[in-house]
């Protein structure tokens, strides 16, 4: 059995040792990082999944962005825990998730990561959405939540507050 619930504060470092495990050693020297330093996460999407023992099981959190002066979500980090990988929880949070977010009335997100795995949710590349240097472009994907939500929108992404 597993549980699904919103992170919280008590939930952080242990969020964070799962990400160490599950990304590769300087994951914070990623572009992706810097749009996040200094910037709350969207509290309501930051998701955990913990086992019937209470054990950590993947985590998903949020973070507000602006893409050309819209704003955006960007979904990431997601990570599950290697013993647990291939089980649907990674599914199980991004759709969960993308539903809050829709549900909170957002409009469009956007993520860092592998095509083959994404487009099942619905991503796909966005052209002219420029993440900092060095990030792939084919891997720069997004969702719409409202129709026509990506439409017009382009340009970099930059910390919310810029
Ligand atoms: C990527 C990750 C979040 C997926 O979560 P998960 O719970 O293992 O995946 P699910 O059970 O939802 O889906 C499994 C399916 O996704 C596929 N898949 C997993 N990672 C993939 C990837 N990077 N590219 C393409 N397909 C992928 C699996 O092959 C499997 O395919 P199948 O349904 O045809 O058997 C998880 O494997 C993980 O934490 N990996 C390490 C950290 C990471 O890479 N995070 C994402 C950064 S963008």
């Amino acid at each position: 059995m597993i549980r699904l619930a919103q992170e919280t504060a008590e939930d952080w470092w242990e969020v964070e040792a799962l990400y160490d495990l599950c990304f590769a050693p300087g994951r914070e020297a990623l572009s992706s990082y810097r749009l996040r330093e200094g910037v709350p996460p969207v509290a309501p999407l930051c998701l955990i999944a913990r086992d019937a023992g209470g054990i950590l099981a993947a985590a998903i959190r949020y973070w507000p962005v602006q893409v050309g002066g819209a704003q955006a979500l960007l979904l990431g980090p997601i990570a599950v825990h290697p013993t647990r990988q291939g089980e649907g929880l990674g599914a199980a949070l991004i759709r969960e998730s993308v539903e809050r977010a829709r549900a909170l009335g957002f409009a469009r997100v956007m993520l860092v990561g592998d095509a083959p795995y994404y487009s099942r949710f619905g991503f796909a590349r966005l052209d002219g959405v420029e993440m900092p240097p060095p990030t792939n472009p084919d891997r720069v994907l997004g969702i719409e939540l409202t129709p026509g939500a990506w439409d017009g929108v382009a340009g970099e992404v930059t910390r919310a507050n810029a």
